[in-house]
């Protein structure tokens, strides 16, 4: 059935859909694995893509079967953290995603609410490191939330930000967290990656190269949610 909203805002995650800083969060976990005793690869870090730090060093340390107290998990979060700012530190507005830039101009030139809905504590810091930080009218961070994806806290808060009904507003991410929590909340799902790992999106495009807002906008209301 062909979609009854006008979609009038788009929403973004910033990991792996405006930067690549899915890279660095890799780095810096495994680099916590490695002192810890073990290792993964970059496929199950695929799972950790979207989900807060503290849900992903949980996940990490079930992976080496290792217990630590509530104390101990705090300090290796920090430590994961304090690598992780070591390596974004250098980030500036190259490390923009192919396309993405271009499309924010696009949707913001045709009057599109435009949000930002990030797990990530760091996602104001990387804004600024990038310059996008205008772009945005609502920026919900992992300061802002009690719940991570695949829950949709994160989206729902950038909706009541926008003053926008969820079904009129499309959420782009990479993660498969992400598109669940959108569903979840009743949006627009828009997967920024491999259909493999996005299969509950809407639709699912590689990047944001050779996609304008007609192309995905016609597409979606065909789809209707
Ligand atoms: C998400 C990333 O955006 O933010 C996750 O996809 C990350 O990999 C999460 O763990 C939390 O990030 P931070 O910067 O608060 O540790
Ligand atoms: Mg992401």
């Amino acid at each position: 059935m062909p979609s009854q909203n006008p979609l009038t805002s788009c929403i973004f995650d910033l990991d792996g859909v405006i930067v690549d800083t899915a890279k660095y969060h890799f780095q810096a976990w495994r680099r916590l694995a490695n002192e810890l005793g073990f290792d993964f690869d970059e496929h199950a870090n695929e799972g950790l893509k979207g989900v807060g730090r503290m849900e992903s060093l949980e996940i990490i340390l079930d992976w080496g079967n290792i217990q630590l107290s509530q104390e101990e998990k705090q300090a290796w979060a920090d430590r994961k953290n304090g690598w992780y700012q070591e390596l974004i530190r250098q980030m500036n507005a190259s490390e923009i995603l192919p396309g993405a830039m271009e499309f924010l101009e696009e949707v913001k030139g045709l009057g599109k609410h435009i949000a930002l809905g990030s797990s990530s504590k760091n996602a104001r810091t990387i804004l600024d490191y990038i310059g996008l930080g205008e772009y945005f009218d609502v920026v919900i961070d992992g300061n802002s939330i009690t719940r991570t994806k695949p829950d949709p806290q994160v989206f729902l808060l950038c909706a009541e930000g926008l003053n926008q009904a969820p079904a009129s507003c499309v959420v782009f991410e990479d993660a498969q967290s992400g598109v669940d929590a959108a569903i979840a909340g009743g949006f627009y799902a828009v997967g920024v990656g491999k259909p493999e790992s996005l299969g509950h999106a809407h639709l699912v495009i590689p990047g944001f190269v050779g996609w304008d807002w007609n192309r995905i906008e016609k597409y979606l209301n065909n789809k209707g949610i």
